[in-house]
C-alpha cells in the first residue's frame, strides 16, 4: 500500500515537472480570437538580417507572445557576433534544448558537484542545459558569427545572470568580500567592469 502511495507520488511529480497545468487547452483573451493569435511574427525581423555587433538574445517566452501562458514551452533565438558571449547565467524554471544552426559555439554547465560538462558544438548539434544550472555559451571564432535557437520547457523560464545578480546589485560589500576571501580592490574592479 505505501509503495502504491509513493509509486502514485512519483507519477504525480513527472506530471507537474513543467509550467503548472491549464483546465482548458489554452487560454483566450475573449470568444473572437483566430488563428492570429496563435501566430507570433516578431521573427521575420531575422530574414535577411544582419549579425548585430554585440551578442543578442530575441525571445519568444509568454512576456513577447503571451499565449505561450499555459503552453509549457518558448524559444529565444541567439545571435553571437564573432568572438562574443552569453555569459554565465541560470534559467530558473526550464531546461533549455539548444540547436546550433550557423557558425561554432563554445557551451558548457556546472552541476551541483560543481563538475563542469563543456563541449564544442558545430552546425547541426543539440546540446541540453539541465534545469537550473549555471551555463554559458562562447562563440570563438574570429571569422564566423553564430546562430541558435534554444526551446525552453516553460512559457517563462526566466533568466538570471550571474555577475549581475551577484556583482550588480546592492548586496552589501562585506557579504561579497567574505564570500569570495577576496578583498575589496578586486571586487571592486569586477562590479566598476559591470557598471558600464
Ligand atoms: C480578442 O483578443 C484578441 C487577442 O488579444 C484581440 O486581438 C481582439 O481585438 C479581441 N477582441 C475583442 C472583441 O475584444
Ligand atoms: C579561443 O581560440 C583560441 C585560438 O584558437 C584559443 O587559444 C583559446 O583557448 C580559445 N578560447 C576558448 C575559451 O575556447
Ligand atoms: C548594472 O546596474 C546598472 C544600474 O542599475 C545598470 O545601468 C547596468 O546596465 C547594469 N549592468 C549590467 C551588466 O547589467
Amino acid at each position: 500500500m505505501i509503495l502504491h502511495l509513493v509509486f502514485m507520488f512519483a507519477i504525480i511529480c513527472i506530471a507537474n515537472a513543467g509550467d503548472p497545468n491549464i483546465l482548458t487547452e489554452f487560454i483566450a483573451p475573449n470568444n473572437t480570437i483566430d488563428a492570429n493569435y496563435f501566430t507570433f511574427t516578431g521573427m521575420r525581423q531575422l530574414v535577411g538580417g544582419e549579425y548585430p555587433t554585440t551578442f543578442k538574445a530575441l525571445k519568444v517566452t509568454m512576456n513577447e507572445f503571451p499565449t505561450l501562458n499555459g503552453q509549457s514551452v518558448s524559444y529565444v533565438v541567439l545571435e553571437f557576433p564573432i568572438v562574443s558571449i552569453n555569459p554565465v547565467h541560470i534559467h530558473p524554471r526550464a531546461s533549455e534544448l539548444m540547436f546550433l544552426v550557423s557558425g561554432s559555439l563554445q557551451v558548457g554547465f556546472v552541476d551541483t558537484s560543481n563538475t563542469l560538462y563543456k563541449q564544442t558544438l558545430q552546425i547541426g548539434d543539440i546540446f541540453v542545459f539541465p534545469k537550473g544550472l549555471v551555463h554559458f555559451q562562447y562563440n570563438n571564432d574570429t571569422k564566423e558569427p553564430a546562430l541558435a535557437i534554444s526551446a525552453f520547457g516553460s512559457a517563462n523560464p526566466g533568466t538570471q545572470s550571474i555577475p549581475t545578480s551577484v556583482f550588480n546589485t546592492s548586496i552589501f560589500e562585506g557579504i561579497l568580500d567574505a564570500s569570495f576571501h577576496a578583498t575589496r580592490a578586486t571586487l571592486r574592479r569586477i562590479e566598476d567592469g559591470l557598471k558600464g
